[in-house]
């Protein structure tokens, strides 16, 4: 497993001053920024477009991890990807051809992901892991940022890490939905190796303070 990263999700920032919250979170060391995209279709909210994307581009030179929680991704996958994506999350449901989605993701320059809700059992996916770079395992229901985290889900994680791992999969395991300082290293312990936490880092005073903490606690510390 390489090094963990950690993904502020930018939805529980201050969009009157998005610019300053994401140089905010990179100097304090985040690794990436996460961007959750809703279209008021496949989740009863609406976030984020490719607009927005394209002026998060500008600001900051971390990699972008768009997770995609829209009806109809193939779509709009393209759209996010020229405005700067470097990862794009799908869920499967959401698609006609999985498959084809990641392929189409990839053709296009950018890292595919798929994502897993809570309720998704393993081998449902299991069949995507050749097309897919990353798997976004969700530990809430998606549609909301400051949601309770899904304990049952981190058996999950471990299961999926000992799959990628027997098959010498190129696989990176994200996790997503209510991580804090306080749950981080049972997340990492499971097997996961990208943290997304949106109101864990933003709704905190110091980022950088809770970064640090979050390394801590990672490292056993
Ligand atoms: C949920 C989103 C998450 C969420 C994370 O639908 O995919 O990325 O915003 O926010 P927290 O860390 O507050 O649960
Ligand atoms: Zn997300």
């Amino acid at each position: 497993m390489g090094s963990i990263k950690i993904a502020p999700s930018i939805l529980s920032a201050d969009f009157s001053r998005l610019r300053d919250e994401i140089q905010a979170v990179e100097k304090a060391g985040a690794d990436w920024i996460h961007v959750d995209v809703m279209d008021g279709h496949y989740v009863p909210n609406i976030t984020i477009g490719p607009v927005v994307v394209e002026w998060v581009r500008k600001v900051t030179r971390l990699p972008l991890d768009v997770h995609l929680m829209i009806t109809d991704p193939d779509q709009f996958a393209p759209e996010f990807i020229k405005a700067g994506a470097d990862w794009v999350s799908i869920h499967p449901e959401t698609c006609k051809d999985p498959h084809a989605s990641l392929k189409k993701i990839r053709a296009l320059g950018a890292k595919a992901s798929v994502a897993v809700n809570p309720d998704v059992p393993l081998d449902k996916i299991e069949a995507y892991l050749p097309d897919t770079d990353m798997l976004l395992m969700m530990t809430v229901f998606p549609g909301f940022a400051g949601q309770a985290f899904i304990e049952d889900v981190l058996s999950k994680i471990e299961r999926v890490r000992k799959v990628v791992e027997r098959r010498k999969l190129p696989v990176l395991i994200e996790a997503d939905g209510g991580i804090k300082a306080d749950n981080i290293g049972r997340v990492i312990r499971a097997g996961a190796e990208v943290i997304v936490s949106g109101s864990g880092i933003f709704k905190t005073p110091n980022y950088a303070d809770t970064i640090r903490r979050m390394r801590q606690v990672m490292e056993g510390k």
